[in-house]
């Protein structure tokens, strides 16, 4: 019975992901005029493929407060768009010099490195064009600025961008478990805080239930991150599509060098637990949400 569960809930979960895939792609420049280049590596790296997680989590967090419609989709773009500006600069010589990322060469390895940080900053730049398109969808809508607001906060000095700042200049030196957990909450919570945010507030909610559910995806993007350095020291790189022991490489300070493997993986899955428990407090069912943010904490990639 078990084994039937998991299966059904994998392919539901591949089926939701093309149809996420379906929707970015709509969003993608077209490959024309004289900055083609560009608009080739900003497409090369979004189309390598991913999990596609930040936008699904939208979408079904916009689902678990009752939204139907389509005002979620160029949110959905721009923030994979967001998403995958921070990979290709995570990637570059200046921050964590690695070659491959979803399973293909990166983006500054095939486009040199000034053309990948324009890809980075194209994308950056293109993620809130294509979100303000909300604005012409649905004019009169209130909850469209406020989800812009958080899309931008999110992303920003206080956000992905702030933690990334003090994870590359405290690489290479000893942390405490507060300045860990201040660069993984920055660098990795605050994009899926922000797309459960947005979900949840073009869908309507509350603030109170926005703020409960910003602390839902402040857990799940703590464990995806700890998963994520398990990964790096346990997985292969064919399997991750992107190399292994590039922390150590960087001499960076993680989860699993600080706490072990073994608590690390202990504590993926209490953290995991902590944001399931808050979830279910809101009174509100999404069971495709609820197994995927439980899945994650067993994800091989
Ligand atoms: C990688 O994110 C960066 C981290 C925050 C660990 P993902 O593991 O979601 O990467 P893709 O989008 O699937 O490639
Ligand atoms: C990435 O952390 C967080 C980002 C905002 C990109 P990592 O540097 O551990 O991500 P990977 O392992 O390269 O995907
Ligand atoms: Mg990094
Ligand atoms: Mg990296
Ligand atoms: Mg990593």
């Amino acid at each position: 019975m078990k084994r039937v569960i998991i299966v059904t809930f994998r392919d539901e979960w591949s089926k939701r992901t093309e149809e996420v895939q379906e929707i970015l792609y709509r969003y993608l420049p077209e490959e024309t005029g004289y900055q083609k280049t560009l608009l080739q590596a900003m497409n090369y790296s979004m189309q390598a493929g991913g999990k596609r997680l930040r936008p699904l989590l939208m979408q079904e967090t916009y689902r678990l407060f009752g939204g139907t419609g389509r005002i979620v989709e160029p949110f959905m773009a721009a923030m994979e768009m967001i998403h995958t500006h921070s990979l290709i600069h995570d990637d570059l010589p200046a921050m964590d010099n690695d070659e491959y990322r979803r399973g293909r060469k990166t983006t500054h390895i095939v486009y040199g490195e000034a053309m990948a940080i324009l890809a980075g900053d194209g994308l950056l730049n293109l993620a809130y064009e294509t979100a303000s398109r909300a604005f012409e969808m649905e004019p009169e809508n209130p909850a469209v600025g406020k989800a812009m607001a958080v899309l931008a906060r999110k992303t920003g000095i206080t956000g992905m961008i702030g933690g990334q700042s003090v994870d590359v200049e405290q690489s290479g030196k000893d942390l405490s478990r507060g300045q860990l957990d201040f660069i993984y909450r920055l660098k990795t919570s605050a994009l899926i805080e922000g797309s459960m945010m947005v979900g949840a507030i073009l869908a309507g909610a509350s603030a109170d239930e926005a703020a409960q559910i910003e602390q839902v995806a402040s857990d799940v993007g703590l464990a995806f991150q700890i998963r994520d350095d398990i990964l790096d020291v346990t997985s292969t790189s064919q399997v991750l599509g992107k190399p292994i022991n590039s922390d150590e490489k960087n001499h960076k300070t993680t989860y699993v060098t600080m706490e072990g493997l073994k608590k690390a993986e202990k504590d993926v899955k209490e953290i995991s637990g902590r944001a399931i428990d808050v979830l279910d407090q809101l009174g509100r069912k999404n069971e495709f949400l609820r197994n995927l943010i439980l899945e994650l904490v067993i994800r091989e990639k």
